[in-house]
C-alpha cells in the first residue's frame, strides 16, 4: 500500500459496542428484540408514533449515560484527522454522538443523529437532548403532533450522498470499521472507492458480507486494532 492522501473511513455500530451501545444484528442486537418496520420505516411512525418516540427516546437516554463515552477506536481516528498530512472524511452510519464527543471535526452522519429532531409541519430541525412525542411542540412553527427523530428509515434517503460520493471517487485509501455490510448504500462504498482506484481496509469483529471486496481485512476489536493500525499509518510502517 502507498502511503495516502485522501482517507475516507466508514463507521458502523462495532465502534460504539466497547462503550456500551449495543448493535443491531448481533445476536442480543437492537434488530432482534424490535421490529425494523415497526420503530424503523415512515409507515411505522405514521402507524404507531408512541412506539417509535419510546424507541429512540430510551436511545437518546442513554447517550447521556455517563458510562457511554469514545473508546479508544474513537479517540484514534481523532488522532489520525490530528496527525495525517492529507484529509480525513469520516462517514458515519452510527446515530450517536462519540465520535463528535471523542473531537472528530470531518465528519457526516448519514443515517441522521439522536440528539437532533425535526418537524415533519415546517421541515425545520435543531438540536435536542430530551425525550420527545406526538405532543411536543415545535420551536419554530409551535405546531405539535409533526415532530420526529432525525433518523435516516429505511426507505428514506440517506444524508449528505452527493458528497460522499466525491469523496469515495477521490480517496487513496478507504477504510471500513465496525459495520457489517448489511445496508445500502454504505456497503456498496467499497466499490465505489475501489473501482477508483483506492486501497480497501475492513477493520471489524468478524469478517463482514463483504469482507470479500476489500483488499485487507483484520479482524479485532475496535479499541486494539483502530488504534493499531492508526499507529502503523501514522508511522509509515504500513
Ligand atoms: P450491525 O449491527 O449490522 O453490525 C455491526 C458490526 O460490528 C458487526 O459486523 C460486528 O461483528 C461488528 N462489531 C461488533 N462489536 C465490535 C467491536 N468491538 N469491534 C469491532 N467490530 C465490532 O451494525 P451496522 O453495520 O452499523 O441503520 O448497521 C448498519 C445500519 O443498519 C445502521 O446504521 C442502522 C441499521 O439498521 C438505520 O437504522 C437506518
Amino acid at each position: 500500500m502507498t502511503h495516502p492522501t485522501n482517507i475516507v473511513i466508514l463507521t458502523g455500530a462495532g465502534i460504539s459496542a466497547e462503550s456500551g451501545i449495543q448493535t443491531f444484528r448481533a445476536s442480543d442486537g437492537l434488530w432482534h428484540n424490535h421490529r425494523i418496520e415497526e420503530v424503523a420505516t415512515p409507515q411505522g411512525f405514521a402507524k404507531n408514533p408512541a412506539l417509535v418516540h419510546e424507541f429512540y427516546n430510551a436511545r437518546r437516554q442513554q447517550l447521556r449515560d455517563p458510562a457511554v463515552q469514545p473508546n479508544a477506536a474513537h479517540l484514534a481516528l481523532v488522532r489520525l484527522e490530528r496527525e495525517h498530512s492529507g484529509n480525513v472524511l469520516i462517514v458515519t452510519q452510527n446515530v450517536d454522538d462519540l465520535h463528535e464527543r471523542a473531537g472528530s471535526d470531518n465528519l457526516l452522519h448519514m443515517h441522521g443523529e439522536l440528539n437532533k429532531i425535526r418537524c415533519n409541519h415546517c421541515g425545520t430541525g435543531y438540536e435536542c437532548q430530551e425525550d420527545i412525542g406526538t405532543h411536543t411542540a415545535c420551536n419554530h412553527c409551535g405546531k405539535t403532533g409533526g415532530m420526529r427523530p432525525h433518523i435516516v428509515w429505511f426507505r428514506e434517503m440517506p444524508l449528505y450522498m452527493d458528497t460522499i460520493e466525491t469523496a469515495l471517487l477521490n480517496c487513496d485509501l478507504f477504510i471500513s470499521i465496525g459495520t457489517s455490510g448489511n445496508v445500502y448504500p454504505a456497503a456498496g462504498f467499497v466499490e465505489v472507492a475501489r473501482n477508483n482506484g483506492a486501497h480497501t481496509l475492513e477493520l471489524n469483529l468478524d469478517p463482514s458480507s463483504n469482507s470479500g471486496l476489500f483488499h485487507k481485512s483484520i479482524n479485532g476489536l475496535a479499541s486494539k486494532i483502530v488504534p493499531a493500525f492508526v499507529e502503523s499509518l501514522l508511522s509509515h510502517t504500513i
